[in-house]
């Protein structure tokens, strides 16, 4: 059975819980879901909620929490498992290594829920039997209602700062993925496509027995933001943009991007947008200290990148008024960051309940309506920076976009720029009493850093593999 925080951390986790609501709360952690048949599985991953407060990732498992109690409900492996899957815990020995104050099998649960919130998993097999036992729907795509919803913010307030246990955690995840991205540094001057590059980089991942946090992204076309092809060859003149992070055992997560020239050397087009960029994600850190609006940092970085474009020529017009128009989101079309904890988008199973201060909504300007988090920053909380500068065509040929902001952006100019169809840099930052810590900082970020670990290679002996 793998280690999990002490029980005194999960002790604390429930406790706090127990201080905000007073009605029990039921989490189920997810089953086990077969492929095309039973006896072969997709790699489990327990529900964020479960597992914040039971700490194992075990399958096919429920708590019920009361006044700080929980009571663990899972079945003991049927006699013939052992074969297959060799000795497992059984329930007593689970519910030791997690402080639980009670164990019983799973059939007992129907019996303890009256009255009891919960939190819809994303797993139809799972919501449809919360729904069933709950006698009402519990669906992930709806928002939750009455003592659900109460227990939704309750829980959200817990997690939205992490406890020490977290952090060990999550910077495990971080170390592990700044590793994992220098393998693919150093993978690329003799890979000859994106999947050799992402092998590189998954395999350290793996070698530290974790597992990706999400899907990695690992494309010479980074302009297409959620690419989860790695087919295409890399050549010289390519920008590899890689966005790839670790998952720990107990499920806490790193998201890390960095992009790298293939040749070893940026173009100077690269450069200048590279370097703009940087400047974005630098802008954005230094200004993260506790009580700032997480929107002023991304709004920073949208001043900072309709600055830049307009010294480059490429955007033209006052910064400020361009940012007004959204400008700025024509090449950078997302938000500046999320939360990052359990999950790599912090308990965005709860649509914006979490990202967003409560009575504040979505903003309806493309150049704010993907901002993930709206809140201001407290202590504890652990976010990701990552603007980026992409040419997306979907956006550029659009005919409304070319008509609208025809004036705006010099076309001539951003030819000048193919080589360049997608940059991002993406670091994970704790907010700390007084200002941020970067718990990714040991990642190069400069151009000038990630040139020398990079060895240069020529044309030719690429070609020749
Ligand atoms: N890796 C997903 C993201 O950066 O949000
Ligand atoms: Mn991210
Ligand atoms: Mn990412």
């Amino acid at each position: 059975m793998i280690k999990t925080s002490n029980s005194q951390t999960l002790h604390h986790r429930r406790q706090k819980l127990a201080n905000l609501i007073n009605f029990p709360v039921i989490l189920w952690s997810g089953n086990i879901n077969p492929r095309n048949f039973p006896a072969n599985v997709y790699p489990f991953r327990a529900s964020s909620h479960f597992l914040y407060f039971a700490g194992l990732p075990l399958p096919n498992a429920a708590i019920r929490l009361e006044a700080g109690k929980l009571e663990l409900f899972i079945d003991n492996p049927p006699p013939s498992s052992a074969l297959w899957h060799g000795e497992m815990p059984n329930r007593e020995q689970i519910a030791e290594k997690i402080g639980a104050n009670a164990a019983r099998p799973m059939a007992e649960l129907e019996s303890r829920l009256e009255g009891a919130a919960t939190i819809a998993l994303q797993d139809a097999a799972t919501w449809t039997q919360q729904s069933q036992l709950l006698h009402r729907w519990i669906l992930p795509q709806q928002p939750p209602q009455g003592i659900d919803l109460e227990l939704a913010k309750a829980i959200i307030s817990v997690r939205l700062t992490h406890d020490a246990a977290a952090l060990v955690e999550l910077r495990k995840a971080a170390a592990v993925t700044v590793k994992a991205h220098k393998a693919g540094i150093a993978a690329t001057p003799t890979a000859k496509s994106e999947a050799e590059i992402r092998a590189a980089m998954e395999a350290v991942i793996i070698a530290d027995n974790m597992t990706t946090s999400y899907n990695s992204i690992v494309t010479v076309h980074g302009e297409v933001l959620h690419n989860q092809q790695y087919h295409h060859l890399v050549n010289p003149g390519d920008l590899i943009l890689a966005d790839v992070g670790a998952e720990t055992q107990l499920g806490w997560a790193a998201d890390v991007t960095r992009t790298w020239p293939v040749s070893g050397k940026f173009s100077s087009t690269q450069r200048d947008i590279y370097d703009l960029v940087l400047a974005a994600h630098d802008a954005c850190i230094a200004k993260i200290c506790p009580g700032v609006e997480y929107e002023d940092i991304h709004l920073l970085a949208a001043t900072v990148m309709a600055e830049g474009l307009v010294d480059l020529g490429i955007l033209q017009g006052n910064p400020q008024d361009l940012v007004e128009i959204d400008a700025h989101a024509l090449f950078f079309p997302h938000g500046i960051g999320h939360l990052l904890g359990l999950d790599v988008h912090d308990m965005e199973d709860l649509g914006d309940l979490a990202g967003y201060e409560e009575g504040r909504t979505r903003s309806k300007r493309f150049g704010l309506g993907y901002l993930r988090l709206h809140r201001p920053l407290r202590p504890g909380m652990l976010v990701t920076i990552e603007p980026g500068f992409y040419q997306v065509p979907a956006i550029l040929n659009d005919a409304h976009v070319r008509s609208k902001y025809e004036k705006i952006i010099n076309w001539q100019r951003l030819a000048e720029f193919a080589d360049v169809r997608g940059i991002r840099i993406e670091d994970d930052v704790l907010i700390t009493d007084n200002g941020s810590e970067v718990l990714t900082s040991e990642l190069p970020n400069t151009a000038k850093d990630i040139e020398e670990i990079l060895p240069q290679i020529s044309h030719a002996a690429k070609v020749m593999g």
